[in-house]
């Protein structure tokens, strides 16, 4: 194996990505990328502890080229980084029952996420799927698969890069040393807020911008934005702190006079909502142009985001039925198995008609 660490992470195929996503993870994706072996799923089959009907799997197909499209325009490079379909790998379906030993059922109920996932997903105490208090489970598969070292992730996500730890050292402790105890990387950038002002931008809140956006798209929503209330004319003095348009203009606009002359003239009451919102729509084009145009690269070739899936998929799947290989031979199943194989070809050699029950 190379010298590199690796890094893995990954998201639900829930769709196109946006600016929350970019700035919360994708940028710092895009930068891992070149000092780490990098690994990214998407995680199909954590989409099944919610919505596991079939036309949510049907739903899935597109949303998994567009979501992957967006990780491409971004700069995430398949020269340089895997990026795989977890339902695809074999391996991890037998991972996650092996880690289901490792981990106790109180430790999993008791994780507030699992809650907050089961809320969102309208369930009940009552109908929440087994599945569902796995879900970490499976997610220290994805991370044990590649014996990643680093786990990129929200603050939402950090409980369960923590009860992969535990499942790491639990197995290492009971069969020996397979896994590295990867540590969780923690996303420092503050969650990007929503166009209507709320805590994050979330595209079931309808308050999202996406990557792959069009410009009149962009200008349209930016127009829409929640400013600061309680300036009901341009000659009102108003609030910058907190103020959404501004935040974007913070993190988006490279321009950092034209956001300080803007801010000083908001402040002072002596300049207009519409023109904060043009130059920010502007800034927000001129970033998003760069992401367009390598999107538009990506998607007018025919076939090569799902070639990129499926070499991504089946060098994954190598690295995994290794890992699942060596992860018997130290529990002793492979033995087993091994043992049985052994003696049963030896008779089966000798017996030219075996009887067959
Ligand atoms: N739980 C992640 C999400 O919220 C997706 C995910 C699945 C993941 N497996 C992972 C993230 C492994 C990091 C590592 O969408």
């Amino acid at each position: 194996m190379s010298e590199r660490k690796r890094v893995l992470t990954g998201d639900r195929p829930t769709g196109k990505l946006h600016l929350g996503h970019y700035v919360g993870s994708l940028q710092n994706r895009v930068k891992l990328q070149d000092e780490y072996e990098c690994y990214f799923l998407i995680a199909d089959l954590h989409m099944l502890t919610t919505r596991p009907t079939h036309e949510d799997i049907e739903e899935m197909r597109e949303n998994i080229r567009q979501m992957v499209l967006d990780y491409l325009a971004v700069g995430i490079d398949p020269a340089k980084s895997t990026i795989y379909l977890q339902s695809a790998v074999h391996a991890v379906y037998e991972m996650n029952l092996i880690f289901e030993m490792l981990v106790t059922l109180p430790r999993l109920t008791r994780l507030p996420s699992i809650k907050d996932m089961a809320r969102a997903a309208n369930l009940d105490d009552e109908s929440v799927p087994f599945g569902l208090i796995g879900y970490p489970v499976l997610q220290a598969a994805d991370i044990l698969m590649p014996r990643a070292h680093l786990v990129p992730v929200g603050k939402d996500n950090e409980a369960h890069v923590e009860i992969t730890r535990e499942i790491a050292r639990r197995f290492n402790n009971l069969y020996g040393e397979v896994f590295p105890v990867p540590d969780v990387l923690l996303s420092d950038v503050p969650t990007l807020v929503g166009t209507d002002g709320k805590a994050k931008m979330s595209k079931s809140l309808n308050n999202a911008i996406f990557l792959s956006d069009d410009p009149k798209t962009v200008e349209k929503k930016v127009r829409g934005m929640y400013t600061d209330p309680n300036r009901i004319r341009a000659d009102i003095p108003g609030t910058v702190e907190g103020n959404p348009v501004f935040i974007y203009h913070d993190v988006f606009n490279p321009n950092k006079e034209e956001v300080e002359d803007l801010k000083a003239r908001y402040r002072a009451g002596a300049v207009g909502d519409v023109e904060v919102k043009e130059k920010l729509a502007r800034a927000l084009n001129a970033f998003l142009d760069p992401i367009r145009e390598r999107r538009a690269q990506y998607e007018k070739e025919r076939g090569l985001v799902e070639e990129i899936i499926y070499i991504g998929t089946l060098k994954m799947g190598e690295i995994a039925d290794q890992t699942l290989d060596d992860m018997k031979r130290a529990m002793g199943l492979r033995g087993i198995w091994r043992n049985i194989e052994r003696k049963a070809r030896e008779r089966m050699k000798q017996q030219t008609a075996l009887p067959r029950p």
